[in-house]
């Protein structure tokens, strides 16, 4: 595959990616988990390995894992390319955890997660110098949710540097389009200018709308020195419709209940009936 003029060996990319989707937990459709698929998950590594290159990386939520598939696929050497820091800061701790003990595993020293809810002050503003989001797409709430989430990587980067904004891009659907108005109009209102527009370039694991397809909304700080402005708790006239309709959020963290290994089936997935004289 040739990526961004250089050769990308696509079998071992594909392969390190399976290693990725081994390790995430089962999503939680209350909450907008719905897992990008498989070859969007290769492409937007790479593309994101080589637009982080050398810098500090804020994920603000990442149940896909492409900061866990940027670390993974440079350390093998598959990218020759990928950022100097990555942490990645969600609410799930199966997610944190998960992500935790894969960079052990692999030795991916620069990737690290704590768990945060981002209706929450964030905790290390300005210590990053980009940020990605895919955040819940405010179908319902016109783009609220999105505002919060960019919100808290503006913070992240302390208004200077840029942000990649993974969010619902549909030519039939009204409600994609206001909500791509609302956050590039949030952009601007913040420091921001709209630096490019990926359109329509994932899919993802979505029953109930399959060929709703994201793109990928690139934002850079007009200003080059970072900003110092206090960190606030989210107001709750953002909350409403946050996860979708009537679905505020209720939840400060997903705990982890058990350690789970997420390759393989849990045991309360399966009995076996044994065969004749079998114990
Ligand atoms: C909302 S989902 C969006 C869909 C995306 N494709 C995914 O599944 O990762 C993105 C991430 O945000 C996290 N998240 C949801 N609500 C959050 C909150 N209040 N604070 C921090 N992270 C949150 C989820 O756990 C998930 O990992």
């Amino acid at each position: 595959m040739v990526a961004g003029n250089r050769e990308v060996d696509l079998k071992a990319a594909i392969n390190a990616i399976s290693d990725v989707i081994q390790n995430r937990p089962r999503p939680l459709r209350e909450f907008d988990q719905i897992y990008m698929k498989a070859g969007d998950m290769v492409m937007q590594s790479e593309l994101i390995a080589r637009w982080t290159n050398g810098k500090r990386v804020a994920f603000i939520g990442d149940g896909d894992a492409i900061s866990v598939s940027i670390a993974y696929l440079h350390k093998r050497g598959i990218f020759e390319y990928g950022p100097s820091k990555i942490v990645l800061f969600d609410f799930d701790e199966r997610i944190c955890n998960a992500v935790k003990r894969f960079a052990d595993k692999e030795r991916l020293d620069q990737l690290d997660a704590e768990l945060y809810n981002c209706l929450e002050p964030f905790p290390k503003c300005g210590q990053f110098d980009v940020f990605y989001t895919n955040p819940p797409w405010g179908a319902s709430n016109n783009g609220e949710s999105v505002k919060v989430f960019v919100g808290r990587g503006m913070e992240a980067i302390g208004y200077a540097g840029e942000g990649v904004v993974v969010i619902a891009d549909d030519e039939e659907l009204a409600w994609p389009k206001v909500v791509l108005q609302a956050v590039q109009r949030f952009g601007l209102e913040n420091g921001f200018f709209v630096q490019k527009m990926m359109s329509q370039l994932h899919e993802y694991h979505l029953d109930d709308a399959p060929d709703l397809r994201s793109c990928n909304l690139l934002f850079k700080a007009v200003s080059g020195s970072k900003t110092a402005r206090p960190s606030v708790a989210t107001p709750q006239e953002a909350l409403e419709n946050f996860y979708g309709r009537e679905n505020p959020p209720r939840v400060l963290y997903v705990r982890e209940k058990k350690r789970v290994d997420y390759g393989k089936a849990n045991e309360d997935e399966y009995s076996f009936e044994l065969l004749d004289g079998a114990k």
